[in-house]
């Protein structure tokens, strides 16, 4: 049987939740798709709740799709974006927060370079908190709306083949993947050069490889991730020509596989350097699908956070 409630007040990290806590957000989303596919797209459930979204860091996907999860919710809502703010003159994050709490808001998604920023500030705060990514350590709602489309597509997750291909090693999308997939059941292997791979990330239990079409030939599922240079203080490669070449999916390699693998990417897309637009386009890809499932998942993840508070 499906709890009705989560386990905890916060999504900081995927780490976190149990699977009941995944099968109940899961179940919450199918029905706000459901939703958000009505003529009349909104209901009242987070009337009365105040969300603020605090972007310290740039966003497209993330942002739009909390504040469109928020507002079909019928949530009030303010946004903040720290390259507009008074962070610029030298305030705290407690300070920042904690003044715009004094304007009674109840649950804050913050997006933050410092990893465990958001673990800091719920010791702090009383509203509930959700990671909406923490430098290179998790983005919890892109992991689950990953998995909710990947569910949608193959079903059951169990013993699902899943790899994650590209910048491993700056790559916040990559760790939270790889702990909501094993609580799921299937098996993860993550591909790139050996420089952008994390030392002993093999102890999370991920298989490790540096063969794109061996790795393309095992899966069911290639989340593609982008380079993310603004991460990068050393050269991890000699050109993006070279890694586009050895480590870019394009649709020759695709076609010459035996079975058809389902392409998901979490944007931003770098075209034609971790893929070619002809598979970043194609029928095998559903990145689309991923950004809207977004807000369905993150209609769910405030609806049950919010319950937490009554
Ligand atoms: N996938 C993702 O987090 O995209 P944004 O950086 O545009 O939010």
């Amino acid at each position: 049987m499906t709890n009705d409630r989560l386990s905890t007040d916060h999504l900081l990290g995927i780490k976190y939740l149990t699977v009941e806590d995944l099968q109940l957000i899961f179940a919450t989303a199918d029905n706000f798709k459901d939703v958000i596919n009505r003529p009349i797209k909104k209901v009242p459930s987070l009337r009365d709740v105040t969300v603020a979204n605090l972007f310290f860091e740039n966003s497209t996907r993330t942002r739009i799709s909390f504040e469109l999860a928020e507002k079909r919710l019928s949530a009030d809502v303010v946004n903040f974006s720290a390259s507009s703010s008074s962070v610029k003159k030298g305030e705290t994050l407690l300070d920042t927060v904690n003044n715009i709490l004094s304007m009674k808001v109840d649950m804050v998604v913050m997006r933050h370079p410092a990893p465990g920023a958001h673990h800091y500030l719920s010791r702090h705060i009383d509203a509930n908190i959700i990671n909406a990514g923490d430098g290179t350590h998790e983005h919890p709602t892109q992991a689950l709306l990953d998995a909710f489309s990947m569910r949608e597509k193959l079903g059951d997750l169990t013993g699902k083949k899943i790899a994650i291909l590209g910048d491993i090693l700056h790559s916040r999308v990559a760790l939270s993947n790889i702990f909501c997939l094993q609580k799921l059941g299937a098996e993860v292997t993550v591909c790139g050069p050996p420089t952008l791979i994390p030392k002993y990330i093999d102890k999370l239990g991920v298989k490790v490889s540096h063969d794109v079409r061996k790795t393309l030939e095992w899966c069911d599922v290639a989340n593609i991730l982008r380079i993310q240079l603004e991460r990068q203080d050393i050269k991890y490669f000699p050109s993006l020509r070279e890694y586009s070449r050895y480590f870019g999916v394009n649709k020759a390699l695709l076609d010459s596989l035996d079975s058809e693998v389902v392409i998901m990417h979490p944007g931003p897309i770098n075209r034609g350097v971790e893929i070619t637009s002809d598979v970043a386009d194609s029928d095998q890809s559903i990145i689309l699908q991923q950004v809207e499932n977004g807000v369905a998942v993150r209609m769910a993840v405030l609806y049950l956070l919010a319950a937490q508070r009554t």
